[in-house]
């Protein structure tokens, strides 16, 4: 059984805790650290092993073979190091660091190591991501929209974009890093921010949203616009659309990809329908590709058997992969800072 633990027992880390309770075929949980003992204590009474305040003392006592790093964005550097030093894998949340040179710096000693190590970009696990990528494969797609609008989470670090790294880093990362996995990199960002809409939350200290315009490396064009100011469930939103020049892709993320202008398509898993529930023909509405899978679950899952197993071959989010997605998220925010383009690879030199 390998031996796991978590640091960090906020609400990812609870999410993750009810993934790994139902891997007691290949895993033993040994450890739930907290800095708030109360929280540590909750989660390790609920899995039956020990609470540490402490992280350094926990890998001394439990001696985990693998952990899951779930702390907010600015708390990143020590552990990851202190956890290479002792060559554990481990998991970690994104985004996995607000300072690229500290990211940089913990990369090229995961990389020194050959240590196994996954990003928490779970929606490249999902069903969909096949059929988003083979659309991207068939097709010419110049241009990509992307929407993610909601309202302010609850935990006190979000509020403030020093310490979260604003919306766009630490949301809307999923949907940056889900346009990279289906359709290649980005090369430049142009992006603007704006605030003053949210006018009621105490300590409220980030952007409200913001827009950015993005060329990418094959020449795909991209807008991606993100706020927290929606108050509504009616004014909530999150999608991609992928337009091609004969058909066009429209993706809800985790949930469903809807395509518009496809005559037909072989039917998988008994989970591609038309608009009208039969096979085939799409029009107006399209043809649907539900998803099927916890993506979660299984992206949890390909990490403890790529520990096991030694073989990180299917992890689909390595730190270094990860690494690139918050790079886009901060030249956008670089961008934002100085009115300008900028391009990534002059940003992650
Ligand atoms: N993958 C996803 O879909 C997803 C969803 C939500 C959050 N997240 C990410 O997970 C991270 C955590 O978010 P959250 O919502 O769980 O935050 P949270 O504030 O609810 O929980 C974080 C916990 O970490 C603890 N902590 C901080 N420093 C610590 C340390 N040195 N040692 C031990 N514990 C420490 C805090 O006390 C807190 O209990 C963020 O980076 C966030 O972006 C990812």
């Amino acid at each position: 059984m390998l031996k796991v633990a978590m640091i960090g027992c906020g609400g990812i880390g609870y999410y993750h805790l009810g993934h790994l309770k139902q891997y007691g075929d290949i895993i033993e949980l040994v450890g739930m650290c907290d800095i708030i003992s109360e929280k540590a204590e909750e989660y390790a009474e609920e899995v039956g092993c020990k609470a540490y305040t402490d992280y350094k003392a926990m890998l001394d006592d439990a001696k985990p073979e693998a952990v899951f790093i779930c702390v907010p964005p600015d708390c990143h550097g020590e552990i990851e190091n202190d956890l290479i030093d002792r060559n554990i894998p481990f998991f970690v949340e994104k985004p996995l660091a607000l300072d690229i040179a500290l990211a940089k710096q913990i990369e090229k000693r995961i990389l020194e190591k050959n240590l196994i190590t996954a990003v928490g970009f779970q929606c490249r696990y999902d069903s969909l991501a096949e059929h988003v990528k083979a659309f991207a494969e068939k097709n010419t797609v110049p241009f990509i929209d992307c929407t993610r609008f909601g309202g302010v989470p609850e935990q006190e670090w979000w509020k403030v974009k020093e310490r979260s790294g604003g919306q766009l880093v630490e949301q809307t990362v999923h949907q940056l890093d889900y346009i990279r996995y289906a359709f290649g990199e980005p090369d430049t960002v142009f992006s603007m921010a704006a605030r003053g809409y949210v006018t009621d939350i105490e300590g409220f200290d980030t952007d409200d949203l913001s827009a950015t315009v993005v060329r990418f490396e094959n020449g795909t064009l991209a807008t991606i616009a993100t706020g927290c100011y929606a108050k509504s469930g009616d004014c909530f939103d999150s999608k991609f659309i992928f337009s091609a020049p004969d058909k066009r892709g429209e993706m809800h993320l985790l949930s469903k990809f809807e395509i518009f202008g496809e005559v037909e398509q072989e039917k998988e898993d008994g989970f591609l329908i038309s608009g009208d529930g039969g096979m085939g023909g799409a029009s107006d509405e399209g043809t649907v590709i539900q998803n099927s899978v916890d993506a979660g679950l299984v992206c949890d899952r390909t990490f403890l058997e790529a520990v096991i197993s030694g073989d990180g071959s299917k992890i689909r989010s390595p730190y270094s992969d990860g690494l690139k997605s918050v790079a886009f998220g901060l030249a956008c925010n670089k961008s934002m800072e100085t009115g300008l383009p900028v391009k990534i690879s002059e940003f992650l030199k």
